[in-house]
This record gives structure tokens, C-alpha cells and sequence, in this order.
């Protein structure tokens, strides 16, 4: 429901329907895809959407009759607390703990379950060869599902990329053996870094050609600007012309950044009880979120090299343009080329920096912000 004295912005967490912009042709694929038991990947760098557009594709496979479940890889410490709550969600996907509990001791034979009020322990699972029998067995539940339900399943496995860490390349070798037979599953192995990804999906791996792949990319900027201004409309907090864009450019047109940016805006506009919304506002609520991340950046910025530093420096204050070119190596004292390149790409490998196109930018927009008013 749409409250005027809530904030319409939310950003750290996935958004809900009414913060939700755009991605329709994106949901229609993907869902389609998931209805036809396709095994998708999605990949886009960090804060682009991943998380809240499965989301949405879950929600809307769910209204048609799918079963849904959702695990997040990156946050399991070991391979095998990632197959206890693997097999976890699947088990309670839709259904009364007592059923699934047995349910999971039926499917799963290689090694003791001990089932808790709502966890799944693996007790004796330690070899590499009982750990592999034993995600043979879990990997295959899916499937099992999908038959003993007579229904879809549809499986998100979000920080996907989280999972070569495991152990080498075996868990991918069982994980798509098991997939690919199972016609009534949807997968959707989404992933924020994407050169680990591409890398997944490259041609000695085994998820070569597993499934379609989607690269998301940012939300159209009049998109945005447009829902800005109106959610200031509805907040009755008439917005000042320009300040949707304004905002988005400011963020560099990451969604995360947007909705920050207009999240600290709107609490700018509350707090002073204006009735407009305003570009001043704005840039109060830039200011209090450079200080309040002040210590961040500085730590930040501390542990770059001094070569790296005046390349920082250069990508902010060009633009991310030219950056290998004499005039703006001069301009920025940064040495020879391969100097610049260096740099480059030791800022690309810690997301600091981001390549687009032929320009640089930096990842976070306030770290920007921050580079260009604080350092010299
Ligand atoms: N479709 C969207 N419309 C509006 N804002 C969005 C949209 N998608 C994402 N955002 C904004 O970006 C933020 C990050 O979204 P989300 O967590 O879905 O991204 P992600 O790609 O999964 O990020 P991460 O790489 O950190 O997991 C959200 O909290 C929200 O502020
Ligand atoms: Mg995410």
C-alpha cells in the first residue's frame, strides 16, 4: 500500500513491486525461459537489479503454479553447508516440515540427515568421495520434486559464481549433469562478478551452452527520471524541474545509487518540511552521505598505490575519457602507458573502477563525488 509519509526509495535490499522500474522485457524473458524448464544465466557487475528481478520472475512463476526456491550460494562458508541449505530449500518449498523432513531422508542415502526444526545437517559427509556422492544425491532433488509434486520447480542460485570456490570445478561438473536432466526444473544461476562468470560459461567449462544467457543492463535513464519525479508527486513533495534527472545522473545511473540518492533526498525534503522537492535538496543529501562515508573512502583511498590514486584522480575528473591518450597522461602526470594500464587494471579488478565502453567509470558514485571534492 502507498503510504505519502513513507520513503517510496528503498536501495540495499531487494525492491518491492512499487520501487520496481522498468525491466519488462527482461522479466518476460526470463520468466519465459524458467516456464520452459530453461536453464538461464544472468550476469550483470554489482547492484544492477540481479536479485530483484529474480525476485519478480519467482513471484510470477509461483502465480503459475510453479514451485519456487531461492538460495544465495555466497553465503555458505563450506560445500557442504551449502548442500545442507540447498536441500533445506528445497524441502521446504511449499509444504509441512514433518513431510519434508522425511521426504529428504527417502531421497538422500549417501549419508546420515539429521533434521532440526528448520536445518538440514549432513553428519557424515567428510571425504571429497562422500561429498560428492552426497551432492549427487542433493543436486538430484529438483528433479524429484518436480515429479513426487507433479509441478514445475523453478531454482534460483543467486552469487552463483560463489560456488567455484567450493571445490574446484567438480561441484559445476555434477551440478550440470544434474540440471540438464531435469526437463521439468527452471534454473536461473545469476552472478554480480561478471568476468567469473563469463569464465564459468567459457568453452572448457562445464556449464559451456547450458542455457541461455542474459546480460542486464542499466535501467533507461528516462525510466527512471520519470519514476523519481512521480513518486515525489505522490509523496506530495512537488519536484523541481530536473531533479529526477539531476539524480539519476548524479548516480550514475546505478540503480542502487539512484535509490539511494533519491531515498536521501526525499528524508532532505520530510525533514524540512518543504512542500517542493528541490535540487538543494539534493545536494544536502550528497553532502551528509559524503560524510557519513568519509572513513570509507579514506580507508579506501589509503590502500590504493600512488599510481593508481592519480589514475583515480584522471578517470573522475576526465570522465573516464581518453585515459590512455598523451594529452590526459601529461595532463594527470601519470607516465607511460603501460603505467596507466597498470592501474586501470588493478582499480577494474577491485571494482573500484568499471570499464563501459571505450570510457572508465568509477563503480560507486559517491566515491566519485568524494574523489573529485576531497583529494588533490
Ligand atoms: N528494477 C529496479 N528498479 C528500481 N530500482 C532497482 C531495480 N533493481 C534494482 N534496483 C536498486 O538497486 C538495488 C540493488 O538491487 P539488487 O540487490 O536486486 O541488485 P543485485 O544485482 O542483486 O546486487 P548485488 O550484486 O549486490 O547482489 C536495490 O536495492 C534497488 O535500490
Ligand atoms: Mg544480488
Amino acid at each position: 500500500m502507498f503510504n505519502v509519509n513513507d520513503n517510496p526509495f528503498v536501495y540495499g535490499e531487494v525492491v518491492p513491486a512499487a520501487a520496481f522500474v522498468d525491466r519488462v522485457a527482461e522479466l518476460r524473458r526470463l520468466s519465459g525461459d524458467l516456464r520452459a524448464a530453461q536453464k538461464v544465466f544472468l550476469i550483470s557487475p554489482r547492484r544492477y537489479g540481479k536479485s530483484s528481478l529474480i525476485r519478480r520472475a519467482l513471484a510470477t512463476a509461483a502465480r503459475g503454479g510453479a514451485l519456487t526456491v531461492e538460495v544465495t550460494v555466497s553465503s555458505f562458508s563450506s560445500y557442504v553447508a551449502f548442500l545442507e541449505g540447498y536441500a533445506r530449500a528445497l524441502a521446504a518449498a511449499e509444504t509441512k516440515w514433518d513431510a519434508a523432513s522425511s521426504w529428504l531422508r527417502d531421497a538422500i542415502s549417501s549419508t546420515r540427515v539429521d533434521v532440526r526444526s528448520d536445518r538440514v545437517a549432513f553428519v557424515n559427509a567428510r571425504s571429497d568421495r562422500d561429498i560428492s556422492r552426497l551432492a549427487e544425491e542433493v543436486f538430484a532433488l529438483p528433479g524429484r520434486l518436480a515429479e513426487a509434486r507433479r509441478r514445475n520447480v523453478v531454482v534460483a542460485l543467486d552469487e552463483f559464481q560463489a560456488i567455484a570456490a567450493f571445490d574446484g570445478g567438480s561441484v559445476e561438473h555434477a551440478l550440470r549433469a544434474a540440471v540438464q536432466q531435469q526437463r521439468g526444473v527452471g534454473y536461473v544461476f545469476a552472478g554480480s562478478e561478471p568476468s567469473l562468470m563469463e569464465r564459468m560459461l567459457g568453452p572448457k567449462r562445464p556449464f559451456y551452452k547450458a542455457g541461455p544467457v542474459m546480460r542486464l543492463e542499466k535501467i533507461p535513464a528516462e525510466e527512471f527520471e520519470a519514476f523519481i519525479d512521480a513518486a515525489f508527486v505522490r509523496s506530495r513533495m512537488k519536484p523541481e524541474d530536473g531533479l529526477g534527472s539531476a539524480i539519476v545522473e548524479l548516480a550514475g545511473n546505478l540503480p542502487y545509487d539512484v535509490q539511494r540518492l533519491a531515498h536521501e533526498t526525499w528524508d532532505e525534503v520530510r525533514a524540512s518540511g518543504a512542500r517542493r522537492a528541490t535540487l538543494d535538496h539534493l545536494h544536502q543529501a550528497l553532502t551528509r552521505l559524503l560524510a557519513e562515508h568519509d572513513t570509507v573512502f579514506e580507508a579506501a583511498w589509503q590502500r590504493l598505490t600512488l599510481a593508481q590514486r592519480a589514475v583515480l584522480r584522471a578517470v573522475v575528473l576526465e570522465d573516464g575519457r581518453g585515459m590512455h591518450s598523451a594529452d590526459v597522461r601529461a595532463r594527470h602526470r601519470l607516465g607511460g602507458p603501460s603505467t596507466v594500464q597498470t592501474s586501470l587494471a588493478a582499480l577494474v579488478r577491485d571494482d573500484v573502477v568499471a570499464r563501459e565502453g571505450d570510457r572508465f567509470t568509477v563503480v560507486d558514485s559517491l566515491m566519485r563525488e568524494w574523489v573529485a571534492r576531497r583529494t588533490f
